[in-house]
């Protein structure tokens, strides 16, 4: 790169918050949409009239857009959206991560430097007064909560289908699902088998969410089982009786230490041919830089927000972390289609 062209890249990170919030802005009033459906350049004036903003509001607006790339002038006062305008739009992926940036972590990541220096989550206070965001997932106020779930769910559902097969292909009887959150893969689970029967772990506030879901669902519900458990405290017992532990997008909520704990706690009742899967998205399994930028970032979301503790990890660490504990990982099964996940499959030594 010539040094003229990485000082313009530094320059536009020194205000790169200025873009991301034109973008957000554009998006909320409506204006990328409006644009959209003009199929064609469009003028300030009629763009502030379609989209109820004003022409000042408008035009500051766009013209910081159109330094992003997000928007192109066509003649004075003219502007249509660019390809990235039209992507921060309709990728599904683009939105789930913006908003999931705006509404959760905008004000908490400000507290990223303490929260590196004090090995502790400073942000999470923008949200909640709880240990760790967990504490508060289901009870967190709105857009926060919506925004926080769907960038959840967006990262797992695409997944289930695959992740079905592979984890039915044992023809377990009995599934524990740790971490379950909203009880949507205990739904699939039972709705793919009509034999298995599960059991969810997670957090009081998250059982409750999940027992409200699936109280309803009167063809299912009578074999999902709920037991609330906080992983974290060291008494806290896992029981015996599956064949299959799952967790998925799971054991990044915690360190290298803990996730090692867990398995322990997990090794301590489980049967000698019981097979846990790990089901996440690895750093270093990823085919498109996008995904990887996304998690390399979600573990920030970690350190400022959730826990202080925790990241995305690579298939490697996660590998090391399982063999300390005492499992051999028999496979490592990659996810095709949208999915970008990987699930280890581990059994004891
Ligand atoms: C990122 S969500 C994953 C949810 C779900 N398995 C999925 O694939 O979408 C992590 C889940 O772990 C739970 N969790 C976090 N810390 C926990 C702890 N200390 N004990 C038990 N569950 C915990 C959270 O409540 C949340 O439901």
């Amino acid at each position: 790169m010539k040094a003229i062209d990485a000082l313009h890249e530094a320059h536009k990170l020194a205000f790169s918050p200025f873009v991301f919030e034109t973008a957000y802005c554009l998006l909320e009033l409506n204006i990328l949409e409006v644009m959209h459906e003009n199929r064609g350049p469009m003028s300030i004036k009629d763009i502030a009239k379609k989209s109820n903003v004003s022409e000042y509001g408008v035009r500051v607006l766009l013209e910081m857009a159109e330094s992003a790339d997000i928007v192109k002038k066509t003649e004075e006062d003219v502007y249509k959206a660019t390809k990235i305008g039209y992507f921060i739009l309709r990728d599904e992926m683009t939105r789930v991560n913006l908003y999931f940036t705006h509404d959760v972590c905008y004000r908490g990541l400000f507290h990223l430097k303490e929260s590196i220096v004090n090995g502790k989550a400073e942000g999470l206070k923008t949200l909640g007064d709880w240990e760790t965001i967990y504490q508060g997932l289901s009870i967190l106020p709105e857009p926060i909560k919506t925004s926080w779930f769907d960038f959840d769910h967006f990262y797992s559902d695409n997944s289930f289908d695959d992740a079905l097969k592979v984890i039915f292909s044992h023809n377990p009887k009995q599934l524990f699902d740790i971490g379950g959150n909203t009880g949507k893969w205990c739904i699939a689970s039972t709705e793919h088998d009509p034999n298995i029967k599960m059991k969810m772990f997670d957090l009081p506030v998250q059982i409750k969410a999940a027992k409200e879901n699936i109280g309803k669902m009167d063809d299912i519900k009578d074999r999902i089982e709920f037991q609330e458990i906080d992983l974290l405290d060291k008494t806290s017992e896992i029981p015996a009786g599956a064949d299959v532990y799952w967790m998925s997008q799971f054991l990044d909520c915690f360190s290298e230490a803990e996730i090692e704990q867990i398995l322990l706690q997990i090794k301590k009742n489980m049967k000698k041919d019981a097979r846990i899967f790990i089901m996440e998205t690895f750093i270093d399994n990823q085919r498109f830089p996008a995904a990887t930028h996304s998690l390399v970032a979600t573990s920030l979301y970690f350190t400022a927000l959730a826990n202080g503790n925790s990241k995305m990890y690579t298939s490697t660490a996660m590998k090391y972390i399982v063999e300390k504990a005492g499992f051999d990982t028999i496979d490592e099964h990659h996810l095709h289609g949208d999915s970008f996940h990987t699930i280890l499959e581990i059994k004891l030594k």
